[in-house]
């Protein structure tokens, strides 16, 4: 099974799981990437009667139908189900997250969130979160501080050339980063002074992971 069937399926899975809880002040958070793309296509499909969503990115809410009302944060006083993929998660449901760019968006969103589902295929489990490089959005004339400090903690940046966020910023790409303890270098990472966020989701970890194998779903 190729992995985006497996994408597929994890997005349908999700959808067949929340579907029966939505109500019509139900207001659901869209992530962002290849797997939540396949979600937009079940929630664009089902045309369901809620209060609509609020999305991470631009470009999911440009796929979002126009049947949908589609709210910023600020407009809604909560989000029942949030929705995302991730580039990597371990055992404790902790994440990287951001290989799109949209990090900061959504880690706001899955804060706000009652529920996360995060939804992956097998591919992206690992046993120490780090394989992925570790995105990082910062304001631009801290570029090359913030990366002298994250060599400094054992990183090799690489600045995302010509990639500028929905926010108007930039993105490095943390290589070889030693994550062992995710919520604390989360935290620490933050008190950098230029950096907006980056993609350790430790502190708001998902709820559920909704993984597809080749021939089976795991619920974590
Ligand atoms: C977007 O910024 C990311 O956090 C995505 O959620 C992550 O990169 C997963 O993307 P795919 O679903 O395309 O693998």
């Amino acid at each position: 099974m190729n992995q985006d069937l497996k994408k597929e399926n994890s997005a349908k899975e999700a959808f067949n799981l929340i579907e029966p809880k939505l109500r019509k002040d139900s207001v659901i958070g869209i992530g962002t990437g290849s797997t939540t793309n396949f979600f937009i296509q079940e929630l664009n499909e089902a045309k369901i009667q809620i209060k609509g969503v609020v999305c991470s990115s631009n470009a999911s809410e440009d796929l979002i139908d126009n049947s949908y009302d589609k709210f910023s944060l600020n407009e809604v006083h909560a989000i029942d189900f949030y929705i995302d993929g991730a580039d990597e998660f371990n055992d404790r449901k902790e994440l990287i997250k951001g290989g799109g760019g949209a990090l900061t968006r959504e880690k706001i969103l899955a804060y706000s969130s009652d529920q996360f589902i995060c939804i992956v295929d097998e591919s992206k489990h690992v046993g120490l979160l780090g394989e992925f490089p570790l995105p990082i959005e910062v304001i631009e004339l801290a570029r090359s501080a913030v990366s002298r400090e994250l060599m400094k903690m054992g990183g090799k940046p690489i600045y995302r050339n010509g990639f500028i966020t929905d926010n108007g910023n930039q993105i490095i790409d943390i290589h070889n980063l030693p994550i062992e303890v995710p919520y604390e270098l989360e935290a620490k990472i933050n008190n950098i002074p230029g950096v907006v966020e980056n993609g350790i989701f430790a502190n708001r970890k998902a709820d559920t992971i909704i993984c597809a194998k080749a021939n089976s779903i795991e619920i974590i």
